[in-house]
């Protein structure tokens, strides 16, 4: 099995593939000042097995785009979505987020949890403006500096991973410059990290080592995998998830 092969199966059993949760995903909602009953079209972007859209599809009036380019993950978010009767809200899209097939101003709301960072923050809030009608709203959770001052352990790891890390203040600046208005953000509480997202993916360790035959690939999955949980204990204070709700300006 190809490594990517080996971090889906690692993934796809679990609720969610990133920090998150669904009291987190009903207080954007809330900060976004969404009209639950009035009809509205949304693209949840890098959906994964589907947390935010079945809870959005769960507490809205709206029509749900639920899109990754992993098709296993879009197939348990289907199937999870017909055990709790919610198939005709959302349809799915198997397709990269830097190629969407979408028309101008198609959707009033583009939400995102844990995913733009693949495209990066500034590329995705500029290519995905086009889709939202004037007046429609981004919501995406970005990985975010808690702190100015960082242990270089920690920096030096996320400019690796991820060079685009940056303070809140820089990524609203992004949005600011880039035709939206922020009107929310908040901070990814760590019951998001720890309890929501790594518990049960530790849990789930010794069955995907076991499925796989403890090769050598799946053990280095696993290992990486620990590794990030304990720089994530060692570091908290210093990153999180920053969730960040802008408007679309005419
Ligand atoms: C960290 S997971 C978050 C999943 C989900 N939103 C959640 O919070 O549980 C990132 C998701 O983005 C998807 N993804 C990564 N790169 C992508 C791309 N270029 N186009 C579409 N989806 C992508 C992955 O397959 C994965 O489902």
């Amino acid at each position: 099995m190809e490594d990517y092969e080996l971090l889906m199966d690692l993934h796809k059993g679990a609720n969610r593939q990133g920090p998150g949760g669904d009291a987190e995903t009903e207080k954007a909602l809330s900060l976004a000042m969404i009209n639950r009953t009035a009809p509205l079209r949304i693209a949840d972007i890098g959906c994964g097995t589907g947390a935010s859209t079945l809870l959005l599809a769960r507490l809205l009036n709206a029509q749900i785009t639920a899109v990754d380019f992993l098709q296993d993950f879009l197939e348990v978010l289907e199937g999870r979505a017909e055990n709790m009767g919610l198939s005709e809200r959302i349809s799915t899209l198997c397709c990269s987020m830097d190629n969407l097939p979408f028309e101008d101003e198609e959707y009033d709301v583009i939400w995102s949890e844990g995913a733009i960072y693949n495209i990066g923050f500034e590329r995705g809030v500029i290519d995905w403006n086009r889709y939202l009608k004037v007046g429609g709203l981004l919501v995406v959770s970005e990985i975010t500096w808690l702190t100015a001052p960082r242990p270089s352990e920690l920096q030096k790891h996320w400019e690796g991973e991820y060079p685009e890390i940056d303070v809140t203040s820089s990524k609203i600046r992004v949005l600011e410059e880039n035709g939206y208005t922020p009107i929310g953000y908040f901070v990814l509480p760590e019951h998001c990290w720890s309890e929501n997202y790594y518990r049960p993916l530790q849990d789930g360790f010794e069955d995907f080592l076991n499925r796989n035959g403890n090769s050598e690939e799946a053990r280095a999955i696993v290992e990486t995998e620990n590794q990030e949980i304990q720089l994530y204990k060692k570091y908290k204070t210093h990153y999180s998830y920053g969730v960040y709700i802008a408007r679309k300006l005419g």
